[in-house]
């Protein structure tokens, strides 16, 4: 699986004149293209390794870690955007020193610990070093949003030799990535206003998928259930109540064995 080449910029098509020294605004553009191709070039060997490990799963074991891969290059309109939000003058000198997210990796997994699994799959070797890690599984942000974020310092090698520059890989469960689609539509995407009240409300979903997530882990490894069996009129214990609930009583938890994951088996890998 390649990445398209198609979002690539090319030095040969820019009108850049011969003649005259070039511009300031020429000599960003040249820049600009160096970039994209050495990030380029970045994520193809972080989204490599990646494949390589989810093929070696799917091949030899019955259970792999990663349900499936999204990756993406920063639009350089959303590199300068980035850079004068954080106040920063456009110039490539601080796309290297501010933005370590013009490579992203998303790897989308299918239990809690194969986040973990992954991360010291990813680094048990020499090939990639954590250059920055926030976990926002153990402290979630305010919004309620889960992952585990790192910047991984990724080598490469072109003609001049081995360079190395930052990827960030976002690794969440399939429950945390259904919140944050959704959670980044209605906030930032849809039409209609986004209250305090809908804020409040997605933090309480995201806590929801939280317990959801520890369940699935569990179920899959066999091990008890974190909340107790309520027994019947009868005294037959087939309701079950999860012990810890938030808040609000719309929010409790779904009966654990109506939780089919109908997406079970499905990779996909989107292109950046
Ligand atoms: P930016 O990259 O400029 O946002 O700053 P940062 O790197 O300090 O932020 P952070 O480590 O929080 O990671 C930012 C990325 O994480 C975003 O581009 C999103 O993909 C994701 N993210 C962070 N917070 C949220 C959130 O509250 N909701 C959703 N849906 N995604 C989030
Ligand atoms: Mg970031």
């Amino acid at each position: 699986m390649m990445i398209e080449k198609c979002g690539s910029i090319c030095l040969p098509h820019m009108k850049l004149s011969k003649d005259t020294a070039p511009t300031a605004e020429q000599e960003l553009m040249a820049g600009m293209v160096r970039v994209n191709h050495l990030f380029r070039s970045a994520l193809k060997v972080a989204v490599a390794q990646l494949e390589i490990l989810d093929e070696e799963f799917s091949t030899m074991y019955d259970h792999s870690p990663i349900h499936h891969i999204e990756y993406r290059l920063k639009t350089m309109d959303s590199i300068s955007e980035k850079l004068k939000r954080r106040g920063y003058e456009v110039t490539i000198d601080n796309i290297y020193a501010h933005i370590q997210d013009v490579a992203g990796i998303r790897v989308i997994c299918n239990y809690l610990d194969d986040i973990y699994y992954m991360r010291r799959l990813l680094t048990r070797t020499d090939s990639f070093e954590i250059i920055r890690e926030t976990d926002y599984i153990k402290n979630p942000k305010e919004s309620g949003y889960r992952s585990l974020h790192l910047i991984l310092d990724v080598p490469i090698m072109i003609s001049e030799g081995t360079l190395h520059l930052p990827v960030e890989v976002q690794l969440r469960t399939i429950a945390m990535d259904m919140w944050a689609s959704l959670e980044h539509e209605l906030r930032y995407k849809s039409k209609r206003h986004f209250s305090e009240n809908d804020a409040t409300r997605l933090q309480l979903c995201a806590e929801a998928i939280g317990e959801i997530d520890r369940e699935m882990q569990n179920i899959y490894l066999g091990e008890e259930p974190e909340y107790e069996a309520n027994d019947d009129a009868d005294g037959n214990p087939h309701t079950i109540t999860p012990t810890v609930t938030t808040a609000d009583p719309h929010f409790n938890c779904p009966d654990p064995a109506m939780a089919d994951d109908t997406t079970d088996g499905k990779k996909t890998v989107s292109l950046g």
